[in-house]
């Protein structure tokens, strides 16, 4: 339950808090050595984090067939709820079939860590293709999020779930902001209107431009990168997050930005993607969302703008978080500064554009990005990552 009345409600209009209480968890941990066992990879891992600190609002666990279905089919939730990532606990039918429905099942992390229990309501099998097509608008093995689909097991365990503890994160504790703490602060540092920003690349100009571009128009920033799971090529977030931090101390005003981390897994669903990236923004308090050039997109299987297209298929208002949307912005070097083709007037051979993906490349290939493209800090911070030592900034 949000205790901050007066900012923008969560989706559903109930923040969940699924973290067992003392009490529960002495009773899990009484139980744990006799509840059977499934063990979570790190996607899962993760969704239960999400579910636990309410960043899944109004999610409470693991989604039955019924919510499943909809989800699939409509991108909404049973109860019409806007939704568009099915958030599954998928296991092998070896591991399925012994565990009854209406019972407790332990949940452990990757490493065997006793995390969670998941209260099981409901088995059922579901169609991979399906998933693939509608949820990725593709069946090939070759897309990261349906690969992930694929191997993972036939059979859904549903129902709702409790984080055993909150941990610290091991690697930010300090940026790690729950979203009924990010609700507090909002509210403390009086910011009636938020942006909130995904992201898993490391932060560069044209970044930097729509960002600011939006703070322009609302009282504060929550930049909020993802550091779950991603596929193997991205860059690491311990990296990422010392770019966002030198962002920010050269080039941000320190009052009108918020660093978080994201703890959810990476999908590479595009469009419906950056429809769950804007719901879970609105868990965080966030009252706008930045969609820019392919959202949440790999490789060619989404169109430029299709991410933002899609925010046109639900009703006016009924997301309750305000898509800003940002055309493709690059270097122009007739104007000389970040532009989109909304603002410049330049021929095609006059913008430097760099996606992230050309940038990670060029990286491997022991090359730094031009100022242009990245600030000279982050460069030189990405080329200490990847041990390049010829450059020059
Ligand atoms: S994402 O997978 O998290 O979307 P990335 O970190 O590259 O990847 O992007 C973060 C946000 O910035 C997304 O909204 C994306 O659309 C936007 N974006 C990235 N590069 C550009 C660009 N050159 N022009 C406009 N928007 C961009």
């Amino acid at each position: 339950m949000s205790q901050h009345p007066e900012s923008i409600a969560p989706h559903g209009g109930q923040l969940i808090h699924r973290i067992a209480s003392h009490n529960q968890r002495h009773e899990f941990l009484d139980k744990a050595d006799f509840l059977p066992r499934v063990q979570l990879d790190k996607r899962a891992t993760s969704d239960l984090e999400m579910i636990a600190i309410g960043a899944f609002s109004p999610l409470i666990g693991f989604m039955e067939q019924a919510d499943y279905d909809t989800v699939v089919e409509t991108m909404r939730l049973a109860n019409g709820l806007p939704w568009s990532i099915p958030v599954t606990l998928s296991v092998d039918e070896a591991v399925a079939e012994p565990l009854k429905e209406g019972s407790l099942v332990r949940l452990d992390d990757p490493n065997g860590n006793f995390v969670g229990v998941l209260e099981l309501t409901q088995k059922y099998r579901y169609d991979k293709v399906r998933e693939a097509v509608n949820v990725y608008r593709t069946d090939e093995e070759e897309h990261p999020g349906v690969k992930v689909v694929y191997e993972q097991g036939d059979v859904n365990l549903a129902g709702p779930v409790w984080l055993l503890q909150r941990d610290h994160h091991p690697q930010f504790p300090t940026y790690q902001i729950d979203p009924a703490k990010s609700r507090a602060l909002f509210q403390e540092k009086g910011w009636k209107t938020v942006v909130g920003f995904q992201t898993r690349n490391p932060i560069h100009r044209a970044h930097e431009y729509i960002i600011k571009c939006a703070l322009e128009t609302v009282d504060g920033l929550f930049l909020h990168p993802l550091v779950g799971a991603t596929k193997s090529d991205d860059i690491s977030a311990e990296v990422r997050m010392r770019c966002y931090e030198i962002m920010l101390e050269l080039y941000f005003p320190e009052t009108r930005v918020i660093l978080a981390i994201n703890p959810a897994a990476m999908r590479y669903a595009g469009p419906r993607e950056a429809i769950f990236h804007a719901l879970i923004r609105k868990n965080y308090g966030c009252t706008h969302f930045i969609v820019g050039r392919d959202h949440a997109g790999v490789g060619d299987y989404y169109g430029t703008y299709d991410a933002q297209h899609i925010f046109d298929e639900y009703e006016l208002g009924e997301l309750g978080i305000v898509p800003m949307k940002f055309e493709h912005a690059f270097y122009c070097k007739r104007t000389e500064q970040m532009a989109t083709t909304k603002t410049s007037p330049s021929r095609p051979e006059e913008r430097v554009h760099l996606s992230g993906t050309k940038v990670r490349e060029m990286l491997r290939r022991g090359e730094l990005p031009p100022p242009e493209f990245s600030r000279p800090a982050v460069a030189a911070e990405l080329a200490r990552a990847m041990n390049i030592t010829n450059y020059e900034i």
